[in-house]
């Protein structure tokens, strides 16, 4: 496996190169997101689509106040799930006319989606190489998030080097929540919920049919190779079946003891072992839609979407 230490990533990173890192939710594949020429190639690797921007990660508020415009709301709401929570949220923000980001990773966009990751060997990185790092999640183009570094290399590769830190203890992707006007817009659902911004104010969540205001979240994503249905209650003939809640007919189960938690962090694992022969297909048992459930079951959805 091309496995490296966090000190080379930060040499390839200041020479320009990729590199696969570890964040708390999935593992990204990092780039500096000041270098048209590093985000190209992120591009190229995962085969992402050049219309589909890039969150940009850092590791302090001050790194983002150079380029982007944040209200006293939106450096609040920072602060408290950033630094009190560590939770796992991205903000879009306005950018500044004047900013040194990639065109490339904001794809074009006015606005820009920013997040501090936590996990400490890339909080490290990010110090060490002072530059913001542009990080899609490390696999493929719309097939399955990686959350550990033998799925980056399954999607992506021998060609990309990897700073393994684990397994990803929130296992899926940060929640994203659009603060560029008085009202939050919740983007993306993740572990962090509709219900805990509400706390903080008023929120809307995107309507899917509407105009797409995070490209990435339309079409067929997160997906298998293998078909993939929800909320299923009897195994079809070559099906796997992926539990939730004790059940002695699964392959496998997200959470025995019904845990929304532990189903969204063993989901890409789970999925990715049982998209393979001889099963035809996957089937995941009903999964509640509250909490961080609405979060699993967007990403099911998505991935059992047809193009
Ligand atoms: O947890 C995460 O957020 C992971 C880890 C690696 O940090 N990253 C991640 O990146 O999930 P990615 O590229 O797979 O998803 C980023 C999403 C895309 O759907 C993209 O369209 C949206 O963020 N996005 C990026 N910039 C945006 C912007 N300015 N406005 C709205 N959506 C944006
Ligand atoms: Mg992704």
């Amino acid at each position: 496996m091309p496995i490296i230490t966090s000190e080379i990533a930060i040499r390839y990173l200041l020479d320009g190169q990729v590199v696969a890192i570890p964040t708390e939710t999935v593992y990204g594949l990092a780039a500096d997101a000041t270098s048209d020429k590093a985000v190209a190639q992120i591009y190229s690797l995962k085969s992402r689509p050049q219309f589909n921007p890039l969150i940009i990660h850092v590791d302090s508020i001050e790194m983002i106040e150079e380029w982007a415009i944040i209200s006293e709301f939106a450096k609040d709401l920072m602060k408290e799930f950033w630094n009190k929570r560590k939770a796992s949220i991205s903000f879009v923000l306005q950018l500044k006319k004047s900013h040194p980001l990639s065109l490339l990773a904001l794809a074009g966009l006015s606005t820009v989606a920013v997040r501090k990751p936590n996990h400490p060997i890339t909080l490290n990185i990010l110090k060490e190489v002072s530059f913001p790092l542009a990080a899609p999640s490390a696999n493929r183009s719309n097939f399955l998030s990686a959350t550990s570094a033998i799925h980056v290399l399954n999607s992506l590769g021998q060609q990309v080097p990897i700073v393994d830190g684990g397994a990803c203890v929130v296992g899926l992707e940060s929640t994203i929540v659009d603060v560029t006007q008085s009202e939050m817009e919740l983007l993306r659902h993740g572990a962090i919920t509709e219900m805990d911004l509400a706390d903080f104010g008023k929120v809307s969540c995107i309507n899917n049919s509407a105009a797409i205001k995070a490209p990435g979240m339309l079409t067929r994503h997160y997906a298998p190779l293998r078909p993939l249905k929800m909320n299923v209650l009897t195994k079809e003939k070559g099906m796997a079946l992926l539990g939730f809640g004790y059940c002695s007919d699964a392959e496998l189960n997200l959470s025995e003891s019904k845990n929304l938690n532990e189903a969204a962090a063993n989901l890409f694992h789970c999925l990715h072992e049982l998209d393979k022969d001889p099963f035809l297909s996957i089937g995941v048992q009903p999964i509640p839609n509250t909490g961080i459930g609405k979060a699993i079951n967007d990403r099911l959805m998505r991935a059992c979407a047809v193009t």
